[in-house]
């Protein structure tokens, strides 16, 4: 299996690839611990024929500011033989423990909250302008109702471990490394507690190693 390594070079291989090397490129494990083969006709199996190629995180050509922020994006998580797909767009990106990382900030009244508890990878998807709708119905109706991913015609295929949606324009596979409960109390400025948790149902932020990053070939 690769792995994005760009920044890793003085690093031996057995150490950057380790989380690779335990998982086979053959096998995934869901939710309930059960490894099954890719091979399976699940709906994240199905190839669609979009062309995605390997990038190195560093090749991004876009502002990622405007691309979080803006652009919005769509984190894809395996769902009891489905996926489900959740707008975001409070992400962060950077560099931290000597890894590219993502976090992102999952409500936990999301659907999407106890699948990311219990899946290790899972990826981050970027789209072009003309998404936005499908973006928004992502970022409104609940996985607890809808296949929404199926809904707006998005397929998956599973890349390094985690689905990803195949009509993105960039996706990014990430792994878990760190999970972090906000709490009242961390908030220097008290504003943004009041502003954005009323009802105090904070975020969980989990931080996530970039593992591969894949984008549309022009
Ligand atoms: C632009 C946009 C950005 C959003 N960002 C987040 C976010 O960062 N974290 C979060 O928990 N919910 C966020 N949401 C809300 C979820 O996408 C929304 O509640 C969704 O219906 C949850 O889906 P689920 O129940 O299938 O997980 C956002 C919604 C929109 C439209």
């Amino acid at each position: 299996m690769n792995c994005l390594i760009p920044a890793f070079q003085d690093v031996p291989d057995s150490d950057v690839n380790s989380f690779n090397k335990e998982r086979s490129s053959a096998e995934i494990t869901f939710r309930n611990n059960i490894s099954l083969p890719f091979s399976q006709p699940w709906e994240y199996n199905r190839k669609r024929g979009e062309k995605m190629k390997k990038i190195e995180i560093e090749q991004l050509d876009k502002n990622l500011i405007s691309m979080i922020h803006n652009d919005w994006a769509v984190l894809t998580v395996p769902d009891e033989g489905k996926v489900n797909g959740m707008t975001v767009n409070w992400v962060q990106m950077g560099w931290l423990w000597n890894k590219a990382v993502v976090t992102v900030y999952v409500r936990p009244q999301r659907h999407t909250y106890p699948l990311i508890e219990q899946n290790e990878c899972f990826s981050l998807a970027f789209f072009d302008d003309d998404q936005r709708d499908k973006l928004a119905y992502l970022g409104k109706a609940s996985g607890k109702d809808a296949d929404k991913l199926a809904h707006v015609g998005y397929t998956t295929t599973v890349r390094d471990g985690a689905p990803c949606v195949d009509q993105a324009r960039l996706v990014l596979v990430l792994k878990k490394l760190a999970a972090m409960e906000l709490t009242g109390s961390q908030f220097v400025d008290k504003t943004v507690e009041a502003a954005s948790y009323p009802h105090q149902d904070y975020h969980k932020a989990y931080t996530c190693e970039i593992v591969a990053a894949y984008q549309k070939e022009a």
